[in-house]
């Protein structure tokens, strides 16, 4: 069983997720930043990482998923600024899940992440109320992923691999 790990993070909210998820995955394992990754054809499953950014996985995520992925096992773990439970998020992650329809989505995992001071102030300058809507979710994700998120991610890595052993 050869496991890798691999994420897109632009400000490290994704990379403490993933650094969690490596350190509970056990055996032949790698980390790699995404686009480190040439090919994931020697890897039994991998685990791929990102935050959404507009609703969707961000440009060169959706690159990978689409072109590396094919027929490979995935698992993928997601941040975004708003709560879990926010009412638009299962359609962010089922349009996630679409890039990667030439993979096996075997899971996913989802939490929280601190969004960036400068776009979460243009959200709550910005008059339109859904963007309204969205800086008040958003200005929930301060200090995510929190030690909470963090042992929920390391959870859900722990089953994940139970399903392998
Ligand atoms: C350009 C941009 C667009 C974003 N769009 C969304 C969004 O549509 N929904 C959301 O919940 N969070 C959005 N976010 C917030 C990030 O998904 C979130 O803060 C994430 O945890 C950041 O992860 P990172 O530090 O690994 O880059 C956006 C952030 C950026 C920078």
């Amino acid at each position: 069983m050869k496991t890798l790990v691999t994420y897109f993070s632009q400000t490290g909210k994704t990379r403490q997720v993933a650094e969690a998820i490596f350190e509970t995955i056990e055996g032949d394992k790698d980390i790699r930043e995404l686009s480190e990754v040439e090919s994931i054809g020697t890897y039994d499953l991998t685990f791929v990482g990102f935050p959404i950014h507009a609703f969707a996985p961000p440009g060169p995520v959706k690159l990978f998923l689409r072109n590396k992925c094919e027929g490979r096992q995935l698992v993928l773990f997601i941040t975004h600024a708003q709560p879990e439970d926010y009412e638009e998020l299962g359609e962010w992650i089922n349009t996630c899940k679409a890039e990667a329809a030439s993979a096996e989505v075997v899971d996913v995992f989802t939490c929280q992440g601190e969004i960036l001071d400068s776009i979460l102030e243009a959200m709550q300058n910005n008059d339109d109320p859904y963007m309204q809507k969205l800086a008040k979710g958003a200005a929930t994700s301060k200090g995510q992923p929190d030690p909470t998120r963090i042992e929920s991610a390391r959870a859900f890595a722990a089953d994940i691999m139970s399903r392998y052993a």
